[in-house]
């Protein structure tokens, strides 16, 4: 089975993770991607945001939601009273999965597959027990199923708080939705809003 199991380091702090990571070969998706997008941030974090796959831009900065995902989130975070600088963010996959269309052969993002998701879980799992956050924030489905299971469902899961079993620890998870959504939906402005009010959720769990 592909996994990233035998790239993890046993011990170090963030930037031996980082390191080892950017040499994973624990599943196919590094053929193609530019670089390993690994989290970002705080390890003394009180939060730790779980996105699904780095997105274009990120692949390319080689940092976790700098593109235009990224810009929406950082705005619901701040409208939330969420403090940037207390948060830690990664994605539930770590390279770039994606397919060429068009005539330009643009790169379209592309859905990481469950056995792509269970091969990358060993390098979240690290970012766990390094951070301890109080609180971990799920953006979307694809974080959701990778950290509380297949039958993770936003539209019921999202904006409460729950209290789960990750990689064998107990931890407490706020979901909502991923933010690419606000991008993409016919009503932005109520899906972004319904993203502000489950990240209000996740700041209150912390106050
Ligand atoms: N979308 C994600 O899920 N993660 C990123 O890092 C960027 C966009
Ligand atoms: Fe390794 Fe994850 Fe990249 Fe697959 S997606 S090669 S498991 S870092």
């Amino acid at each position: 089975a592909y996994t990233a199991e035998p790239f993890v380091p046993g011990h170090g702090g963030l930037e031996a993770l980082r390191k080892a990571a950017a040499d994973c070969r624990g599943c196919p998706l590094h053929r193609d991607a530019t670089q390993t997008v690994f989290g970002q941030g705080n390890t003394d974090a009180r939060l730790l945001l779980v996105g699904e796959q780095p997105g274009d831009q990120e692949d390319r900065q080689g940092k976790p939601f700098v593109g235009p995902a990224g810009r929406l989130l950082d705005r619901a975070l701040a409208e939330a009273g969420i403090d940037p600088e207390q948060t830690y963010v990664t994605n539930a996959v770590k390279h770039f999965k994606f397919t060429r269309s068009g005539p330009g052969k643009r790169r379209i993002h592309k859905a990481p597959s469950l056995r792509e998701m269970t091969a990358c879980g060993p390098w979240l799992a690290a970012e766990l027990a390094l951070v301890e956050p109080e609180l971990i924030v799920v953006l979307g489905a694809t974080a959701g199923k990778a950290l509380l299971g297949p039958s993770f469902r936003v539209s019921q899961q999202r904006g409460m708080l729950l209290e789960e079993e990750i990689h064998g620890r107990p931890a407490r998870v706020v979901a909502t939705i991923h933010p690419s959504a606000a991008l993409r939906a016919d009503d932005r402005e109520a899906v972004y809003q319904g993203l502000v009010a489950d990240l209000k959720v996740a700041a209150r769990a912390l106050s």
